[in-house]
Order: structure tokens, then sequence, then C-alpha cells
């Protein structure tokens, strides 16, 4: 045995392992199975660099020597992994996240500093997608969601970019369109053939400040199709919200019930319905977020029977809970510090539905009628949640998700027997990476894709606790909860980020993914169109009558 041995990664040491230059940026991962969402099989992971070189039973490698038969064994600084029973698992996209955002309507940033992000993301669980500001974070898999800044997409951009260039994940993002012009226009054009944004997101609700109306909803869909672009919408009838939010004030309803009784579900299912119904009439693909209820499911699936592109994204938020919490009148001391009102953690928009609700959206998504499972990760500290404490309309809006996604979509849809292993692996990883067109360099285990993988012990339990987490937020939406399915070890870029419950990642480390429009959802619109055009052409006669 010597430095130029082949050695098989599973058998042998070596003394003289010491002798053999090794660079930290090769990984084997062996004895689990590989889970794509097309197949799942026994093999191995061989990464350089970065990138995933094989994927394939039993790959032997120079300079790996297995030391021992413990999972993680290193040698001078190379992991390698003995698993059994384990799955590798994509590394996920999540494709909505607020980690750094300012959420005009409620003038407040998000908070989730580079340690939310990092273990979000990268650490046990979410998206791929992460960037790190000064004090907050911003994170969206496939975006986050770039506000403009006085209307103008490029200063908006500008400031985000900047503040993601602590990333610690790769990220992408999404941008939000407040109004319609002819700069707007332009600037969206820029931004998606210079600045690689491939997606928009319309705020149907958020009255006075990021609510459009029918008319920008028409135009941007327009515009959008014309770019390859695909229009994202928040489906809340913001009118009847801001009817609604008087009714309760009038009626004394202060606390964080109003805010649901504010907005009932059937405003989620018109506004859902008549985005659709917009993007239809303009023949462009739609992507809903934050799905939140069964009249929203229902207009999808309705949508999607007549052959429509409608993407529905349920979040972890939507599968895992229900608003019971909403009616707690009991003030809870947290993990880490102050007494807070729990009620009042639970405020997002749409709201977090009546028990039911959680069980509709497991099943649509089991079935296909939605397709990913997404976070809007949105978090707030209690403090900031209390400044509606006299009135539910300053409550800042958004619950916690990132870190905790690829935990709760294991044991709510795989541990339960609802979806494959595979499908776990689609909602959510591949779907997100095809329909922001970055697949297979994301959302796969294959030669040549990024080494982002997570290896997920099935046989583990976790609990969910904000003393445990890793973003700012001093309480977590789903504390106490337990559930199957650990990921022990995550890798993101080749780089072991995560790993004995140990947050590793590297500030700055993050690449900005640039997305390329005309995804597979714009595949044959232009077929639709010819077919539209010519029904319209078909030639009418008409002759004087003599009525
Ligand atoms: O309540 C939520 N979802 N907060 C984030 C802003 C939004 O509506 O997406
Ligand atoms: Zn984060
Ligand atoms: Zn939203």
């Amino acid at each position: 045995s010597g430095s130029n041995q082949f050695c098989d990664a599973g058998f042998g040491s070596d003394k003289s392992a010491h002798e053999i230059s090794l660079s930290s940026s090769k990984i084997l991962i062996k004895g689990g199975t590989v889970v794509n969402a097309h197949k799942e099989e026994v093999a191995d992971v061989y990464v350089e660099d970065g990138i995933i070189v094989a994927v394939e039973p039993n790959i032997k490698v120079l300079i790996f020597f297995y030391l021992g038969s413990h999972l993680n064994t290193w040698l001078l600084g190379q992991p390698v992994w003995q698993e059994s029973g384990a799955f590798f698992c994509v590394f996920s996209v999540d494709v909505a996240t607020k980690v750094m955002n300012y959420v005009p309507s409620l003038f407040q940033w998000t908070l989730s500093p580079l340690t939310c992000c990092s273990r979000g993301v990268v650490g046990a669980h979410s998206s791929f997608a992460c960037k790190v500001a000064d004090d907050v974070t911003v994170l969206d898999a496939t975006g986050k969601f770039v506000m403009p800044v006085n209307g103008s997409l490029t200063a908006g951009f500008k400031v985000y970019e900047k503040k993601a260039k602590k990333s610690c994940m790769d990220y992408g993002f999404h941008m939000v369109i407040t109004k319609w012009d002819e700069v707007v226009s332009n600037e969206m054009e820029i931004m998606v053939k210079e600045k690689g944004i491939n997606s928009f997101k319309f705020f149907m609700a958020y009255k006075g400040v990021l609510m459009v109306n029918d008319e920008v909803l028409l135009e941007g869909f327009k515009k959008c199709k014309s770019l390859g672009a695909l229009a994202m919408v928040h489906a809340e009838n913001g009118d009847a919200v801001y009817e609604g939010q008087k009714r309760m004030i009038e009626l004394g309803i202060t606390g964080p019930e109003g805010h649901a009784l504010s907005r009932p579900p059937l405003l989620e299912g018109e506004a859902t319905s008549r985005a659709i119904r917009l993007a239809g009439f303009v023949n462009t693909p739609l992507y809903v977020v934050h799905v939140m209820s069964i009249d929203a499911v229902e207009e999808i699936a309705r949508a999607r029977k007549t052959g429509q592109r409608v993407i529905g994204e349920p979040i972890a938020a939507g599968l895992a809970l229900d608003d019971s919490r909403i009616w707690d009148p009991d003030f809870i001391t947290a993990a880490k510090q102050e007494p807070i009102l729990l009620s009042f953690l639970y405020v997002m928009s749409p709201p977090i539905r009546a028990s039911g609700h959680d069980k509709a959206l497991q099943a649509a998504l089991s079935t296909g009628i939605l397709q990913l499972v997404g976070t809007d990760h949105c978090s707030f500290n209690s403090t900031q949640k209390a400044l509606g404490i006299d009135d539910f309309r300053k409550i800042p809006n958004g619950v916690n998700g990132i870190e905790e996604r690829m935990h709760l979509v294991w044991d709510i849809m795989v541990e339960s027997g609802q979806i494959s292993v595979t499908d776990y692996v689609r909602i959510t990883s591949t779907e997100c990476a095809r329909i922001f067109n970055i697949y297979p360099r994301k959302g796969a285990i294959l030669p040549g894709s990024d080494a982002d993988v997570i290896i997920l012990n099935p046989n583990t339990s976790v609990e969910i606790t904000a003393k445990s987490h890793h973003f700012r937020s001093d309480s977590n939406v789903y504390e106490g909860r337990r559930g199957k399915g650990k990921v022990e070890v995550t890798i993101a870029g080749g780089r072991i980020v995560w790993e004995n419950d140990e947050l590793k990642v590297v500030p700055g480390s993050g690449k900005y993914v640039a997305m390329q429009p005309f995804s597979y959802l714009f595949n044959g619109i232009d077929k639709l169109d010819a077919k539209y055009l010519s029904s319209l052409k078909a030639p009418v006669t008409r002759s004087k009558s003599t009525a």
C-alpha cells in the first residue's frame, strides 16, 4: 500500500496515508441509497471540487481509506462516510423565502442572520439558496424576493446583491413588481437578460403598499410571457382584506384571531381564481406562492384539469400547522428570554387555516395537484411581533420554516406514508429546480450536478425548538414538535456544512445562481398561441339580412 495505490474505499487502511497528497475538495459517500426524483438506487457518490463526478455502486477512489465502521471517518481532512440505511437526497431548493426581506407594509426587516441561512438553508435542511445580510439574511432558494427601491428594480437588485454577498449558500432572486409603467417594463427586461432573474412576484394583497390591480397583473403577465419569465402571485383579494380588517376593528377584535378572521379562505380562493384566469387569458404559466387553503387548491385543480400551466406551492407551515394557536390567550416563556405571546407568532398571510386545510394541502401535494413545497420563511422575533399588541394589522406577517422544511416534509409526507422517497426529492428539490430552470445543476444527484447533498437518517427523530435553531428569532412556530427523519450531514457545493449537529458554513461561499428564462413551462406556449390565433381568424361570412 502506498501513495499510488487504488484502495477500495470500503476496505483497507493504510498507515502511510499521510504520504498521500490529499486535497480537501474530494468527498466519497458510501453505503446508502441515492435518491433522485426519477429513481432510488444503492450507490456511492463521489465529489470533486464541488461537483458530483460519479454515482455508482462500489466506487473505488485513490486516496480514500476506510478507517472505521462508524459514520464519518476522516482521513487527513477527507471525509468518508459509511452509512447504512441512510438516504442521500438532493440538497433541497427552497423556493420562496424572505430571509432578508423588508416588508414595507410592516416596516420591519425580517430576521435571519448568517446562522439562519446557513443552517436553514445549508444546515440540515432547506434551500440551496441563501444570502446573508448584515444583521438580516435573505434566502430564497430560487430566489429571495427582491423588493424594488422607490419603484426601481435596478436599485432593488443592487441592494439585495450587496446583502447577499455574505451568503453561505448558493442563492437566486425573484423580483417583486409593485407598479406598472414603461420604466418597470424595461427594467424587467434588463433583470431577465442581464441579471439572471427569471421570475416576478405580484402581490394581490397588502392594499396601499404592495398590492397591484388587475391592469398591472395583465401588463406584468404579458411582459413575463414575452421574456420567458415566470409570473408568481400572492393571491388574496387585498380590497376585501382591507374591508375585513375594518370589520374586525369595528367589532373590537384586535388580537391575532382578527388577522385570520379578516382574510378568510374565500378571499384566497377569489384571488387565486382571478390570477389563474388572467394568466390563462394571456396564456402564460403561473406560479401561486404559499397556497394555504382548500379554496385555492380547488381553483388550481380546476385550472390544471383544463390543461392550464399553473404551479401551486404549499409551504411547510400550511402542511404542518392549523389555526388553533391563534386563539391562544397566554404568554409563554420561550427558550431564550422574555415571555412572548405565542399566538402572535402564527400571524402570516394568507393565514394559517383551520384544521382540515392542512390535510387537504397534503393530499393535493401527494396527488400532484400541488407540485412543490416552499417555506415563505419570513421570521420576526417576539419584540417585532409585539408591535401589533393592540392591533393585529400591525403584527409583522410571516413564520419561520427554512431550517425545518426538510424535516417537516419528511415526517408529514414520507413517514406518514403519503408519498414515496423519490417524490420527497421531487417536491423539495427537483421540481423547484426544473421550474426555475436550474436543473440538473441543482435538484439532482447526477454526474455534473452541483454537490448539494443531504444524508438523511429515516430512523432518527428530531425535535424542533428555538433552543437549537439557527436563525435569529427567539421563537419557533414548530416549538416542541418531534418527527422522524433526521438530516445528519449536509454537503453544499462540495463542502460539509452541517455535521454532528454543528453548522460549518463559510460566509461568502454561496454563489449567485443566475437563472435563464424559458423554463420547460414555456415549451409549446407558442403553439397554443398559434392555435388560438388561427381560431380567431376563422372566416366569418355575413350576408345582409332582410330582417
Ligand atoms: O406572511 C407572509 N407571507 N409574509 C411575507 C410576505 C408575503 O406575503 O409573502
Ligand atoms: Zn438563513
Ligand atoms: Zn406573499
